[in-house]
């Protein structure tokens, strides 16, 4: 089994997810400036793994902090991780909980094992996410699934894979499509090799060919992970989760969202003031280093999109599968806590 994101003696060690599936390297980060970059870079993605990695890179600070400025050093360890990439609200959520911690003790140890804690519930609730998603899979189904949202995007087990898993598991015949996922193809190079390493038939597609297939009868249901969830039940998610859902919609095939509970913004009333993350043009232009397009042409790049909640069946989370209207079964499920951004 393929471990995300560990804490070792060494530092923190990753699975660098932009060589794969070419390449299986580990590297290994001693300090916050390394994780920070590991995120930006996308060494590790995926909003719960992306907490995961804070998580541990702020135990990093905290063992490299001077005791007279504790504070202060975790304070400015904070920053630089929460500048690395806007729109997951894991990162910020698993950073304040840091922060909180921290204000409490000053003993790096405690840091640490409070970093592993937010590992080791992420995949508890994957797995909760599990056991609910499963029942929405019938037996013989293929379920379409856009972007990575599996082990690899989490601490384990993954949230959209992770129900898929389960009805693996569970014996059913559950068949994948995965949409390639451009421009960084996380489907093509994480959810095809994660899902065939596990031995659950994927079909790659590339992501226009999704509305052919769902025409033709191919697809029985959609189920993607999520970035950021507001208390409408509005998503963001990889970009051209949107189209997916809509195109869903269309076709009369149900779209679900699996994410647990660091995933939803609650401070946010829609999916409107989600941050929108833009990335390098290059992703766009080139592919592996070999330019596709003019140079010099204008690019848009934005990293993900809002799913309206009223295209959305049902979110599944580590307490169950919630139902429109979102606005009562979040917080009937989540309470009243809220996820802090910034
Ligand atoms: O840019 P990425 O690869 O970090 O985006 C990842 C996604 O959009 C995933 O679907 C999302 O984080 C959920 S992962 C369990």
């Amino acid at each position: 089994v393929v471990e995300t994101v560990e804490w070792t003696e060494k530092g923190v060690v990753m699975i660098d997810q932009t060589v794969l599936p070419v390449e299986e390297r580990y590297v290994t980060l001693t300090d916050v400036e390394g994780v920070a970059e590991a995120i930006r870079t996308m060494k590790v993605r995926g909003a719960p793994a992306i907490g995961v990695a804070a998580a541990m890179g702020l135990a990093l600070a905290a063992q490299a902090a001077d005791p007279e400025r504790w504070l202060e050093d975790l304070e400015a360890a904070r920053r630089i991780l929460a500048a690395t990439r806007p729109t997951a609200v894991n990162l910020f959520w698993a950073l304040e909980r840091m922060m909180r911690k921290a204000r409490t003790t000053r003993d790096p140890h405690e840091l640490i094992a409070e970093a592993q804690a937010i590992k080791a519930e992420d995949i508890a609730m994957n797995e909760a996410m599990g056991r609910h998603g499963a029942e929405l899979i019938p037996d013989g189904a293929t379920v379409l699934t856009h972007c990575n949202a599996g082990a690899l995007a989490t601490a384990g087990f993954g949230t959209a894979l992770g129900v898929i898993r389960a009805a693996h598991l569970a014996g059913k015949d559950v068949k994948v499509f995965a949409d390639e996922t451009r421009p960084f193809l996380q489907g093509a190079r994480l959810t095809a090799w994660e899902l065939m390493h596990d031995g659950v038939p994927v079909t790659l597609i590339t992501d226009n060919m999704a509305a052919f297939f769902m025409k033709n009868g191919r697809i029985d249901l959609v189920i993607t992970g999520a970035d950021r969830i507001a208390a409408n039940g509005d998503t963001a998610n990889k970009i051209g989760t949107y189209g997916v859902a809509v195109l869903a919609r269309h076709h009369g095939i149900p779209f679900y969202v699996a994410a647990p509970s660091s995933t939803f913004d609650l401070s946010l009333p829609s999916g409107e003031q989600i941050p929108i993350e833009r990335r390098n043009p290059a992703e766009v232009t080139h592919l592996f280093g070999s330019r596709v397009a003019p140079e010099g042409v204008a690019v848009e790049n934005p990293a993900f999109d809002v799913t309206p909640a009223e295209l959305i069946a049902g979110i599944v989370c580590e307490h169950g599968v919630l139902r429109p209207p979102y606005v009562e079964s979040i917080r009937a499920a989540l309470g009243s806590r809220s996820a802090v951004s910034g």
